[in-house]
């Protein structure tokens, strides 16, 4: 039971096909893949291997040929689109080689897109996005355009998007590519943090020298696993992040005692001893959204102005 809990991902028998008859090729051949939440996975393998596909269907961006999927239990071949991009928007954070970020929105506006499918009010999305970019200290960037930052800021604001939806697994293709090895270390460092919270990472990568972050190292060749090695046994994996989606139950005192105790200190503590009773949610994020209610947040005209005093500041 444990173990199948413990399982996000769990495809077999998954064929991609590329172009028919003469040209038929297969991206991905009879590859079979399992997943546990709080692992680091690390794809290797020669370029044109199937690396990126693999990748793209696990993200739900592309389909396979046939085989089976499933995401956290859900058979994604039997899903509609719709939902399919409403599951891929809640669970699944995106890091690419060259950033992807769009060049005419400001770097907050970037980061708040995943949060389109959320059903957030603009104003929630943006106090999202900015209490995640304070997480990468990247706050005092915000309404920076991509172009005014350097590489490797532009990667950490790009991992600060793929995580503001609280996804559960981060899906990064080559994100160290492009970057130079100060920048990239920086990078990996921010991804070993987010793993040790209890993030699940698929990665792949063709520097060997990041596989030290790694739980797995899978090795493919010609669209299937040539080797598959785990590093850190299951049992040792991080907790897995599902608990923070789930709201923490606090007890509210039963109103007899309020009536019976009128001038009773202790009826006034006790709802705070039941709530730090309760499980805390190992993500900063929700808690610091309910804080963050009452902080205002900039208004359109305030931020122009911020946007174009920065702008001198490169
Ligand atoms: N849209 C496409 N049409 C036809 N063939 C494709 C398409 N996309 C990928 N392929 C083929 O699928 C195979 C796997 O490509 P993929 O991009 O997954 O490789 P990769 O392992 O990510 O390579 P790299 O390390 O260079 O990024 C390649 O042979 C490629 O030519
Ligand atoms: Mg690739």
């Amino acid at each position: 039971m444990s173990t199948a809990q413990n399982t996000i991902i769990e495809i077999k028998n998954l064929n991609k096909r590329y172009g028919y008859g003469d040209a038929e090729s297969y991206a991905l051949k009879n590859f079979d893949l399992t997943v546990k939440r709080g692992e680091f996975i690390m794809i290797m393998g020669p370029s044109g291997c199937g690396k990126t596909t693999l990748l793209n269907i696990i993200g739900l961006l592309d389909k396979a040929t046939s085989g089976s999927y499933f995401l956290s239990d859900q058979p994604v071949e039997r899903i509609s689109r719709r939902k399919q991009a409403r599951l891929r928007a809640l669970k699944i954070g995106f890091i690419f080689q060259n950033f992807n970020l769009i060049p005419s929105l400001p770097v907050i506006e970037n980061v708040a897109l995943p949060l389109i499918y959320s059903g957030y009010s603009q104003t929630r999305r943006l106090i999202q996005a900015s209490d995640t970019l304070k997480r990468f200290h990247l706050n005092e960037r915000e309404y920076y355009m991509p172009w005014q930052l350097s590489g490797g800021q532009q990667q950490r604001v790009a991992i600060a998007r793929s995580l503001v939806s609280n996804p559960e697994i981060i899906l990064a293709d080559e994100p160290t590519g492009n970057l130079d090895s100060r920048s990239s270390r920086i990078v990996m460092e921010e991804l070993r943090n987010i793993h040790q919270e209890g993030n699940t990472i698929i990665m792949v990568t063709h520097n060997p020298e990041l596989t030290t972050y790694a739980t797995r190292v899978i090795n493919m060749l010609d669209g299937h696993i040539d080797t598959d090695i785990k590093t850190v046994a299951d049992a040792d994996l991080p907790q897995p992040v599902s608990i923070r989606f789930v709201k923490p139950t606090i007890i509210v005192p039963e109103p007899k005692e309020k009536t019976t105790t009128k001038t009773s200190k202790s009826t006034k503590t006790e709802p705070k001893a039941q709530k730090d009773a309760s499980p805390s949610t190992p993500k900063k994020s929700k808690s610091k959204l309910k804080k963050s209610k009452t902080e205002k947040p900039k208004t359109e005209k305030s931020k122009k102005s911020t946007k174009t005093t920065k702008k001198g500041n490169k």
